[in-house]
Order: structure tokens, then sequence, then C-alpha cells
């Protein structure tokens, strides 16, 4: 008999955490405005909100922690951090910077101007965002079949080679670069497939363009690359990772996923020039060029964080708890992204409350009733999210509306799994019950998701 995955790590260290009632929940969530970021972490149970830096450290990680080098300028955990990404992604040149959408922040500063046109699969909030603050645009281009949560296509993070194309010849020389989300988070953190990152390289160098790559969640990326695209299935984990960044001219990284660690980021660079340009910014908005806005501590554990996170054992154990999230919502007959993401697990909410319109926030709806029912916090990837179009103020509404559920990093146990899915199976069970959803009481004019607040209709 073929032995069931387990774990590949034991637990040294735990956090408490408390369970509340349903009538406590129902007021907290008044009080929070019915937007789950206002939430005190204390009033909730099992915090799927984010999968970003909410993993746990190894002890290797920790014991990195004692030995970091403090130095303003030139810092031994600077360059062990330098070694670390040259050896596991390639890159000569890099820029640390306290999270990913710094690293978003500073490269743009010198790749995007006003009118620019930014193709690629999925843009992260955060990186549509710093283009749309630089009044360009980003061009959607994923394959469609990423927009049906009952297609079973193993790579739904993948572009359209033709939308690709269509973008790069109608607008030219106004597009600076193209962008590849790996995994593409929006879609249902979904896999890209190395093929289709080669073909995409190629279209660039028919264009002469640069192919810059979204990181985050770069190794999970590699893990599906090996389980599901036959050609590398004899591959490492590392020997993918690499095939897949010789196909990139720079890279943005948001540490707080695959690194695991806690905080931090940083931009990878094969042009000394870009180098050159790009650490000018880095010193305004960030720090100095050796460490960005990162202490020497926590440059030593994202180093380690590659290491480890780059093992096979250490994806194994991560994205079969998320797939064992997966099977048991569809056991309950819950609609979600299939196949199951890399990081988290996504439900169609649109099939789970059918009923209801989508001005009335389908996604977040569906997010209170969760919290509600069982003290667990996900978060909406939809209307909300998708926000109002920068020119016309009116509310774009995307083709999916999804309840993602991100499970951190070496955080919790199939145990908490259970839980999740037995409380969102007592949604399931009477959502014929929910009639109504959310309107908007006040909104910021960008990303407003985090900040808005709502109330029940
Ligand atoms: N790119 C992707 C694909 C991301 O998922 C994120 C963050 C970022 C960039 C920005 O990185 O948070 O370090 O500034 N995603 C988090 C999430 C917030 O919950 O998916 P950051």
């Amino acid at each position: 008999m073929k032995l069931p995955y387990a774990e590949s790590y034991k637990i040294k260290m735990i956090e408490r955490i408390h369970r509340s009632t349903k009538e406590e929940r129902l007021n907290w969530i008044k009080e929070a405005k019915y937007n789950l970021f206002n939430l005190k972490s204390e009033h909730v149970f099992v915090d799927l909100l984010t999968d970003s830096g909410t993993g746990s450290m190894s002890d290797k990680q920790w014991s990195e922690m004692m030995i970091g080098d403090e130095s303003y300028a030139g810092a031994s955990s600077y360059y062990k951090l330098k070694n670390a990404i040259k050896e596991i992604l390639g890159f000569d040149y890099f820029l640390p910077t306290h999270q990913g959408r710094a690293a978003e922040n500073v490269l743009f500063s010198v790749l995007v101007k006003e009118g620019n046109v930014i193709p690629g699969n999925s843009h992260f909030d955060t990186t549509k965002g710093h283009i749309e603050f630089r009044k360009a645009k980003s061009v959607d281009c994923t394959i469609d079949e990423a927009f049906d949560t009952t297609i079973n296509h193993p790579f739904k993070g993948n572009v359209n080679l033709e939308k690709l194309e269509n973008v790069l010849k109608e607008h030219k020389d106004n597009v600076p670069f193209i962008t590849m989300t790996i995994t593409n988070n929006n879609a249902g953190g979904q896999p890209v497939s190395l093929k289709n990152l080669r073909e995409v390289r190629a279209l660039a160098d028919k264009y002469n363009k640069i192919v810059v790559f979204d990181s985050a969640r770069f190794a999970e990326n590699a893990y599906f690359i090996k389980t599901r695209e036959e050609e590398f299935k004899d591959m490492s984990i590392k020997e993918i990772v690499t095939e897949i960044f010789k196909n990139a001219d720079a890279m943005t990284m948001s540490s707080k996923k695959d690194a695991i660690v806690n905080m931090g980021g940083f931009i990878g660079m094969r042009s000394k020039k870009l180098f050159q340009e790009a650490s000018v910014f880095n010193i305004m908005f960030e720090g100095f060029i050796t460490y960005g806005g990162m202490s020497g501590r926590d440059m030593n554990a994202l180093a380690q964080g590659l290491y480890e996170g780059t093992e096979f054992d250490v994806l194994e154990s991560r994205i079969e708890q998320v797939a064992f999230l997966g099977k048991k919502l569809v056991e309950y007959g819950i609609p979600v992204q299939q196949p199951f993401g890399g990081h988290a697990i996504f439900v169609d909410a649109k099939r789970f409350l059918p009923n209801l319109p989508k001005e009335e926030y389908i996604a977040q709806t569906l997010a209170i009733e969760l919290y509600i029912e069982g003290g667990v916090r996900g978060v909406e990837i939809g209307t909300l999210l998708a926000d109002r179009d920068p020119e016309t103020r009116i509310n774009r509404y995307p083709k999916l509306e999804l309840l993602r559920l991100a499970i951190p990093r070496r955080t919790y146990t199939n145990n908490h799994m259970e839980y999740v899915a037995a409380a969102l199976g007592n949604v399931y069970a009477r959502r014929n019950e929910i009639k109504h959803g959310l309107k908007i009481v006040s909104e910021a004019p960008i990303m407003r998701h985090f900040t808005v607040e709502m109330d029940k209709i």
C-alpha cells in the first residue's frame, strides 16, 4: 500500500487561539462594519485571511535570526541573501524591500509610464494598483478556462498567447514589459506551465520586450510543474525553479509566501542598468541597497526560507493540506475552483449563493456568513477587490466571485481544516435562508477592500 503523505515537520512551539460564541461574533462583525480586515485577530478562531506572512518559521530560520548582521552597509546577511538568490533563482542583481508591493513600487518607478499597457496573467491587486496609480493599464490575458470553476485544467494560471500577442501588436512601444504571476493568485492559486512560460518568453523576444515574474508563490508553481507536467516529473524542485527563471529578465518577490518569513521582499534583475536605476528608488523608498526595508536577521531567515521553501517535502506537506480542505468541502457539496489551488481553496460564491444579485457583494456576504458560523476568516476575491474603473468610477464586476480560504504554511493542523469544512458545510445547508447581501457605506478611492465600511441590506 502506498503510504499517505504526512507533514515533514513536528511542532516545537504553540500559540493559543480561542473559540467564541455566535452571539459574540454577530456583535464583533457588526462593529467591524462587515469588513473582515477590521476584526481583531483575537476574535478569529481559524484565520485563513491570507497565507502571507502568517506561516511558521523553522528552528533553522529562528537560529538564523540570532546571527543576523545589523550593519547599515555591506552586512554579511545581505551577502547571505544575495548568494541564496543567485543560487536558487539565478539573478546577479537584487534589491531587498520590505515586502512584495514595495518591490513593485521600486521596479515600476523605473519601468511604468503614464499611458503604458502591461499585459500578463491576472495581475495581483497591488500590482494592478501600482500600475493604475501611474495612470497605466493592466490587461489580463489569462486563458478562458480559468474563469470556469468547473473545468479541471492543470494550468489555469496560463496566459492565452493569442490574447497576449494581440496586446503586443496593438500597443507596440507602449508596452514596457510583460508580467507573469506564478502562481496566478487571483485565478485561484493556479499554476503556469513551464511550456507556457517558455512560449511567453519567445513572444517577448519576438516583440523585444522584457518579462517580469511576480514570484510570490514560485515554489508552489514549481511543485505543480513537477507533479502535472509530464516532461519535468524527474527534475528536482530546485532544477525546475532554475528552468522557470531562465524565462524572466526580472522578478518581484513577496517573501511572506513561499520563502516562509513574516515580512520581506526583493527584486531580482539580470540587467546592471536596471539595477542601477532601481537602486535610486530603493534608497528613496526603502533604505540603502544592502538592506532595503529589511533588518539583517530578517534577511538571514529569508535566505534560509528560500532553501527550505524549495524542498519537495516542504511543498508536498503544504499543498496536500490545501487539497485536504478542498476534498472535505467537495464532500459537503460545496462548489470550489477545480483543481485546488496551491495556497488556498477558492469557493465559487456565485454557485454557492445563486439567488443573490451581483450588486450585493456575493463573495463578501459568504465570507461574513462563514465568520459568523464558525469564527473562520477568509477573504473576498470578487467585486469589492475588483474595485471601480479608475476612469468611469463604475463598479467592475469580475467573472468570478470567490471566497478565498488561504492556508498559512506549517501553522494549522488537518483538524482545523475539518473544522473549517464543517463550518462552511453548515452555511451551505442553510444557504437558501441567505436572501440579502451587503451594501457599501463608505470606501477609499483605490484598494477599497481593506478599509471599506458595509452594512446589511
Ligand atoms: N503578488 C502576489 C501574487 C501576491 O499574492 C501578493 C500579496 C503581492 C504580490 C504583494 O505582496 O503583500 O508582500 O506586499 N498577496 C497577499 C495575499 C496579500 O493575501 O494574497 P506583499
